[in-house]
């Protein structure tokens, strides 16, 4: 099946019909019958599948091993998010597979495709959990306390989707069998529209984290309380998030966004009590993207202290700039004969194995040049012209 008829086989799946587009996360329904779906196409190609400890699921084409080509990305996504990223990257893997199977082919090497679990964070805020759960970049006591926004752990959530959370953390015997990881992935930006070209090979990701803003002052009531008598937290989240641009617009290639803010106890007629909001911030280069939110939360203690509130600001996660492995970046190239390269603002499952084991990606057009969005797209024809170059390269990888 080609990776485009693969996509309309799960068109349907966690749909989102108050937000649009698609909301798929962790141990949620929509994501177990996605896993579901994978299981039974990866049987379908003769694929042995196995979870590892971590949630991430492995579909190997012959022995299990050390060396492995390994290709894969994820099938949950953002709220409200669109079809393309994250199930790009495994309907193609699945549809190289195939194509490579009906050319007779057979891998010299151990071969998987992988699907992570939570690479949005979109249920527990931490993106690339599986990746991150893996290689080691996040402690298991850490991860199993994150909470969803109904404040269930991840451990009660792993737990009653039939996981065992005791068990999650650094996995070496996995890690150690990849031998190199390529993630195929829809563009997020307008890079191939630009260059007018089908696919590109992916040259780095730029730093990025997530810091969460909790403003703390007095609720009370929305009409008896007078102006001067209210320490109001929403006045210095919002006066924050003018900031966020402002500061970020004085930084040179700095991307900053405040997409989730909630009040407590969240009522029309009722002064908040406490208001949280998420800084997602990029910066290229290494430590400018805690420059940044250091200006930021200097802004954000000086309108708390103006209110009478109070301000914390906690990391929730922060991944340096990460360069692909050259190595792999010519070998891509070579093989797909001289297809442009991009860096991308977006964080990948790759660029989280990318410091243990070599790593690339591919993308694929977006004529719209919109992610994290229903408006997402990729053409079908595209589509399949990524698989079957995904399909080039991973025959020249496993040979
Ligand atoms: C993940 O897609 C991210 O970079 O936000
Ligand atoms: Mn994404
Ligand atoms: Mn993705
Ligand atoms: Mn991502």
């Amino acid at each position: 099946m080609t990776a485009s008829g693969l996509l309309d086989r799960i068109a349907d799946v966690g749909r989102d019909r108050a937000r649009g587009g698609y909301s798929r996360h962790a141990f949620d329904s929509a994501e177990a019958e996605l896993r579901e779906w994978f299981t039974a196409e990866a049987g379908w190609l003769g694929l042995d599948v196995e979870t590892d400890r971590n949630g991430n699921i492995w579909a190997w084409w012959g022995t299990p091993g050390p060396d492995a080509t390994v290709t894969g990305s994820h099938l949950d996504s953002v709220p409200g998010g669109g079809a393309f990223d994250g199930p790009l990257g495994v309907v193609s893997a699945l549809d190289a597979v195939g194509i490579l199977q009906r050319k007779g082919f057979t891998p010299g090497k151990p071969f998987a495709v992988v699907v992570f679990a939570e690479e949005e964070g979109g249920r527990f805020g931490v993106p690339c959990l599986g990746s991150r759960l893996l290689t080691g970049s996040i402690d298991p006591d850490q991860a199993r306390a994150l909470r969803d926004p109904d404040g269930t752990t991840l451990a009660d959530a792993a737990s009653r989707a039939g996981y065992d959370p005791s068990r999650f953390g650094p996995d070496r015997e996995a890690l150690s069998r990849i031998g190199r990881f390529l993630e195929l992935h829809v563009e997020q930006g307008r890079g191939l529209i630009d260059l007018d070209s089908p696919v590109a090979v992916g040259s780095t990701v730029i730093a990025h984290g997530r810091w969460r803003f909790s403003f703390q002052g007095q609720g009370n009531h929305a009409g008896a309380t007078l102006l001067s008598d209210r320490r109001d937290p929403m006045l210095p989240a919002a006066a924050t998030v003018g900031a966020v641009r402002r500061i970020a617009a004085g930084v040179p290639d700095a991307r900053a966004t405040v997409g989730r803010l909630v009040p407590t106890p969240g009522g029309t007629n009722v002064i908040a009590s406490t208001v949280d909001l998420w800084l997602d911030a990029r910066v290229p280069g290494s430590g400018l993207t805690e420059a940044l939110v250091e200006d930021i939360a200097g802004a954000a203690r000086e309108a708390a202290a103006a209110e009478g509130c109070t301000v914390t600001v906690t990391k929730e996660s922060y991944s340096d700039t990460v360069a692909f492995d050259g190595g792999l970046r010519d070998r891509l190239s070579g093989v797909l004969g001289g297809v442009p390269e991009l860096p991308t603002g977006a964080g990948h499952d790759a660029a989280i194995l990318a410091p243990h084991v070599p790593s690339g990606m591919l993308y694929v057009r977006n004529p719209t040049g919109i992610s994290h969005s229903p408006e997402e797209f990729a053409e079908a024809a595209d589509v399949d012209h990524g698989a079957r170059a995904l399909a080039d390269v991973l025959e020249d990888l496993s040979r």
